[in-house]
C-alpha cells in the first residue's frame, strides 16, 4: 500500500501539500494520511481530495498520540512514498516575559516530534521515497524576539541536511523547506501576545507557491528549498554578514526604528 503522510494538514502549508500531492501522485498512491489535532478540518480537507484518506487526529506532542501513529504504521505496514512534516508553530515576543511552556512547546513540536515522526516513518520507506521537512528562513540566523523558534528551525535545517546525506545510500532524500513569511494561520498563533514582526508584510509569500517549489525541489532531491528571490538573497547575505550585526539591524527593524 503506497502512502503519503502529511503532518500539520489542517491548515496552511501542510493542507496545501496534501492538495498538491493529491493532484501530482495520480498514479500508484493508495492513501493519503492526514495528521493534525483539528479533526473537523482534516475531514473537510479529505472531502476535497480524490485519493482515499486516512484521518489521524493526533497531538504530536503527546506520547500517547505518537504511539497511536506508530501502531497505525505497524498495523497497515505501508510503503511510504512521501512524508511531509509541516506541524509546527512559532511564538513572537521577548523570551524573558514569555510563558516558558510556550517556548519549550516549540522545541517539543518543531524538533522532538518531527524527529520522532521521521524516525518512525523511515522504517516504512524504500528506495525512491522522499521526506519534506518544514524549517524556515529563520534557520539562517539567530533572531531576537523569535529566539527559540529560530533555534528550532536551525535544528530542522541542520538535521535534514545531514540526514539527506546519510540516506543517499538508501535512495531516500530529505528536503528542508526554508520559507520567509507565508500567508497562513502561523502568525495568528505567533503574534497572539501582541508582539509582531512589522516587516513581514514586505516579504509575505503565498502558501501554494512555497509548497509547489518545495515539492518540485523534493522531486529533484534538493537538500534545501528556498522560495523567492528575497529569501535566497537573505540566505546568501546571512552567509556573508556577521550575525551580531544582523541581530542589531533586526532589533532596530522590529522596534520600527528603520522602516
Ligand atoms: N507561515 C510562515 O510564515 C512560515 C514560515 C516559515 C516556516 N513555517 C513553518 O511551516 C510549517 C507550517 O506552518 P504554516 O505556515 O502552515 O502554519 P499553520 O497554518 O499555523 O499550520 C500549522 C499546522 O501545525 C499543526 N499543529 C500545531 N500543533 C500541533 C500539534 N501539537 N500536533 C500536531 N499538529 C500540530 C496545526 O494543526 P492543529 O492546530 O489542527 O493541530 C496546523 O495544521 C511550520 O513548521 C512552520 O514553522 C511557516
Amino acid at each position: 500500500m503506497n502512502v503519503a503522510i502529511i503532518t500539520g494538514a489542517s491548515s496552511g502549508m501542510g493542507r496545501e501539500a496534501a492538495k498538491q500531492i493529491d493532484k501530482i501522485y495520480t498514479d500508484g498512491l493508495s492513501e493519503i494520511w492526514l495528521i493534525a489535532r483539528r479533526e473537523d478540518r482534516l475531514k473537510r480537507l479529505a472531502s476535497e481530495l480524490t485519493h482515499k484518506v486516512r484521518i489521524l487526529p493526533l497531538d504530536l506532542t503527546e506520547e500517547r498520540d505518537l504511539q497511536e501513529l506508530d501502531l497505525s504504521l505497524n498495523l497497515m505496514n505501508p510503503d511510504v512514498k512521501i512524508l511531509v512534516n509541516a506541524s509546527g508553530y512559532g511564538m513572537v515576543g521577548p523570551f524573558k516575559s514569555s510563558r516558558c511552556s510556550e517556548q519549550t512547546g516549540m522545541i517539543r513540536l518543531n524538533c522532538e516530534s518531527l524527529t520522532r515522526v521521521t524516525h518512525m516513518v523511515l522504517k516504512y520507506m524504500q528506495r525512491g521515497a522522499r521526506i519534506v521537512q518544514f524549517a524556515s528562513a529563520a534557520a539562517f540566523v539567530p533572531q531576537t524576539d523569535f529566539s527559540v523558534y529560530a533555534a528550532t528551525k536551525a535544528f530542522v535545517l541542520s538535521f535534514s541536511r545531514s540526514l539527506n546525506e546519510e540516506l543517499k545510500k538508501h535512495g531516500i532524500s530529505v528536503t528542508a523547506v526554508c520559507p520567509g513569511p507565508v500567508n497562513t494561520e502561523f502568525f495568528d498563533v505567533a503574534e497572539q501576545h501582541n508582539a509582531n514582526f512589522n516587516f513581514k508584510k514586505y516579504f509575505m509569500s503565498k502558501a501554494d507557491k512555497v509548497v509547489r517549489k518545495a515539492l518540485v525541489d523534493a522531486y529533484h532531491r534538493k537538500s534545501v528549498s528556498v522560495y523567492s528571490l528575497a529569501m535566497n538573497g537573505f540566505r546568501l547575505l546571512m552567509k556573508i554578514f556577521p550575525h551580531e550585526l544582523v541581530l542589531r539591524v533586526m532589533t532596530l527593524l522590529q522596534n520600527g526604528k528603520i522602516i
